[in-house]
């Protein structure tokens, strides 16, 4: 099984990037191929929501060249794809919503070009953030189940993590199990 960690934290070895540790590892052990791309180094333009992309049938489309080529040929290899995510303003880091506003090119709904490019692939979330859980976390999943239900896609769930302690918090034998569950759940 092919699994692709998006991971959008500005800070490349913050919290997010300690508790895909674990998951990651436990998926490799699992016999998973697993790719992890960050996305905070990359260049990636916002959408400008030209619709170029949209009348393109079979490739991805957007005018704009830049990074995101290489991240939409890493999901189109992907059969599960994680979206690892610290909280910001109650929604996903920067470097991840400008990558999701990307995602128009992959469906095909307005204009000449048809089909998906991605339709039925398998989407969980990895989350890190300073509130309680569902607090923190529910308008970010939300947006995810929606936009996993627009696309067509699997919405797999979300696994989060407290920022407690910085780093120590993705630390514990608790949050590194969590993490090491969640992955075996993905790989089902
Ligand atoms: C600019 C900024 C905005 C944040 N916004 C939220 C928020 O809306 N809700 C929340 O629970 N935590 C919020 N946090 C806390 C982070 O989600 C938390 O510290 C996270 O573990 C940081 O992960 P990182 O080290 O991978 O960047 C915010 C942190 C920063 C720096």
């Amino acid at each position: 099984m092919n699994v692709l960690i998006l991971m959008g934290s500005p800070r490349l070895q913050g919290n997010t990037a300690e508790i895909c540790k674990p998951l990651i590892d436990e998926m490799e052990k699992q016999g998973a191929q697993v790719r992890y791309v960050t996305l905070a180094d990359k260049n990636i333009l916002p959408c400008r929501g030209c619709y170029a992309c949209q009348q393109v049938t079979g490739r991805y489309g957007c005018p704009q060249k830049d990074d995101m080529e290489t991240i939409v040929h890493h999901i189109r290899w992907a059969d599960r794809i994680v979206l690892a995510t610290p909280i910001y303003a109650w929604y996903c880091a920067a470097p991840m919503k400008n990558m999701l506003d990307r995602h128009y090119g992959l469906n095909k709904y307005y204009g000449t070009g048809q089909g998906s490019l991605w339709a039925g692939k398998q989407i969980a979330l990895l989350c890190t953030h300073g509130y309680e859980a569902d607090y923190a976390t529910l308008p970010f999943a939300l947006g995810m189940e929606r936009l996993c239900e627009h696309s067509k896609l699997v919405y797999r769930g979300l696994y989060s993590v407290r920022d407690e302690d910085d780093r120590a918090s993705f630390q514990t034998q608790e949050a590194t199990e969590g993490a090491r569950a969640f992955a075996r759940r993905l790989l089902q």
